[in-house]
């Protein structure tokens, strides 16, 4: 059986500049000098000859060096077709993962695909280096036929040059977190014709398989049996039915930290009943984001062999206006007894997620962290490329930390108490939205709150903007899914195998 999901050009690591690389392009970095000209970052694999033949190149065709700023440009002496200078702005004496891994996206999608690529931009980190070329040559293009579809695409090969003693270790590393982000952007791309529970399901299923996990799907029949109600009452306006999968993540190790993951995915949400306006509606392609960055993340730790058991939890539903859908006023019963009143079938992503938190608390987790595109309201108090996070406020500051730290830049929000008095509902425990239009992000989240076991440390992050880029490419993100938050969930996973 061929390996599900993403995958990703071969990477070479080599300590010299190998003599034949004639059809490759040469990455490399450049920084500003006092002078305001471009100058090589001092490497030991090109010689002062080459270094001197870039940099009269560079300067011949105005190049400053300055942040992923791209020039292009021949040098006869060296055994490649060209070299790809790619600006890192002023010196620094560290260098951020960071900012490595957007120069060499930046650099990575001004490639045609045809060329076989080779860098010294890894001299510096060889995993950002190996994550931001091949996330920023990453295409989609399962659904172009010959007439669109490029002949060559992405990167067909890759050298990364380093004298690092850990090199092998370090590339192997990137092409498994890259390769994470990509198969989450893969299964986000999938459009909703082909992505629908079931799929995804099935999807989530091998790829959980092929990683050694252990794989439990439930059905709808099954969810109701169980009482999902979330799940059940959300699938309900779809021919497409819902579905639970749980994948697991032992380490082995004794006395091993606990995480639970808990991703949203939403195959489609057209708002059901409570539908929403066509324009962008499309864009609700991307409503299983959360649960896309959580089977890749949980793949990734088993593949990294991380000292830590994981648990995910992954609820599948299409949200469908229907004869069979819920309606406003309905009221279901969450996983676990509370009794809502579906005041907004399009507030459908909580009641989901609620279920799927309750049964992952079952597990007695350490600490649950979920994730979902959950709220317009993300978008406005936060932008397009920063996810909000809330939860229990020691592990709420440190998701947010290392969401800084790996560039997905997570920001935290607060949860009023007060809030939960607009989700009072006359007939039911609780509604599923609140009458007022304030703090919609945060509301969100006092809602999910209600369904975390106590003493659980938790963490929520609402991408609904991060998750998807509808705007232009930048660093290594395209257009479309992004992968986000896969990066921030891996960083805490490791961070809690290592720190406890
Ligand atoms: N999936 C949407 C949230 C969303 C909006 C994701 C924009 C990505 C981009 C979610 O299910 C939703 O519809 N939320 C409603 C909640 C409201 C009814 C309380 C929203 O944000 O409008
Ligand atoms: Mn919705
Ligand atoms: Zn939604």
């Amino acid at each position: 059986m061929s390996t599900p999901g993403y995958q990703s050009p071969a990477v070479t690591v080599a300590s010299v500049l190998p003599s034949d690389l004639d059809s490759a392009v040469l990455i490399v970095p450049v920084i500003t000098s006092e002078n305001d000209e471009a100058t090589v970052l001092a490497n030991p694999f090109l010689d002062a000859e080459a270094t001197g033949e870039i940099e009269v190149a560079l300067k011949t065709l105005g190049a400053k060096g300055s942040t992923e700023q791209l020039t292009r440009v021949l040098v006869p002496s060296l055994p490649v077709a060209s070299v790809l200078a790619v600006g890192l702005g002023k010196d620094r004496d560290e260098w951020p993962a960071d900012v490595i891994r957007r120069a060499a996206g930046v650099a990575a999608r001004s490639l045609n695909g045809t060329e076989t690529v080779v860098t010294t931009l890894s001299e510096l980190d060889v995993a950002a280096a190996v994550e931001g070329l091949i996330l920023g040559a990453y295409r989609f293009n399962d659904f172009r036929s010959a007439k669109t579809a490029p002949k060559e695409r992405g990167l067909t090969a890759l050298t990364v040059l380093s004298t690092a003693d850990d090199a092998e270790t370090a590339a192997a590393r990137g092409v498994d977190v890259a390769t994470a982000v990509a198969t989450a952007r893969d299964l986000v791309n999938t459009p909703p014709s082909h992505l629908y529970p079931g799929e995804f399901a099935k999807r989530a299923k091998a790829l959980g398989k092929s990683a050694g996990l252990e794989v439990e799907v439930l059905g709808k029949k099954e969810l109701e049996d169980a009482g999902y109600g979330g799940i059940v009452g959300v699938g309900k306006g779809s021919s497409r039915g819902p579905r639970l999968v749980r994948l697991t993540y032992r380490c082995g190790k004794k006395n091993a930290k606990k995480v639970a993951l808990v991703g949203k995915g939403i195959t489609f949400d057209t708002g059901g009943i409570s539908i929403k306006p066509a324009a962008n509606m499309h864009h609700m392609t991307s409503d299983m984001g959360g649960a896309a960055a959580v089977i890749a993340t949980i793949v990734l730790a088993a593949r990294q062999q991380l000292p830590v058991d994981v648990i995910a939890t992954v609820p599948m539903a299409e949200n469908m206006p229907s004869s069979t859908a819920q309606r406003p006023g309905d009221v279901l019963t969450q996983y676990g007894g509370t009794t809502i009143e579906v005041l907004n079938t399009d507030a459908e992503g909580r009641l989901i997620l609620a279920d799927a938190i309750v049964r992952a608390c079952e597990d007695n987790p350490d600490y649950l962290i979920d994730t979902a595109t959950l709220t317009g309201a993300q978008l406005v108090a936060l932008g397009v490329r920063t996810p909000g996070v809330m939860g229990t406020d020691e592990f709420r500051d440190r998701v947010a930390k290392l969401s800084q730290e790996v560039g997905e830049n997570a920001w935290p929000m607060p949860l009023p108490e007060e809030l939960k008095d607009d989700l009072k509902s006359t007939v039911a425990d609780l509604a599923n939205v609140s009458g007022a239009r304030n703090a919609g992000m945060s509301v969100a989240g006092v809602y999910l709150r209600e369904f975390v076991a106590d003493g659980v440390q938790w963490a929520h992050l609402d991408v609904a903007g991060p998750a998807y880029n509808t705007g232009g490419p930048w660093g290594y993100t395209g257009k479309g899914g992004t992968g986000v938050p896969t990066l921030t969930m891996f960083a805490v996973l490791e961070d809690i195998a290592k720190n406890g």
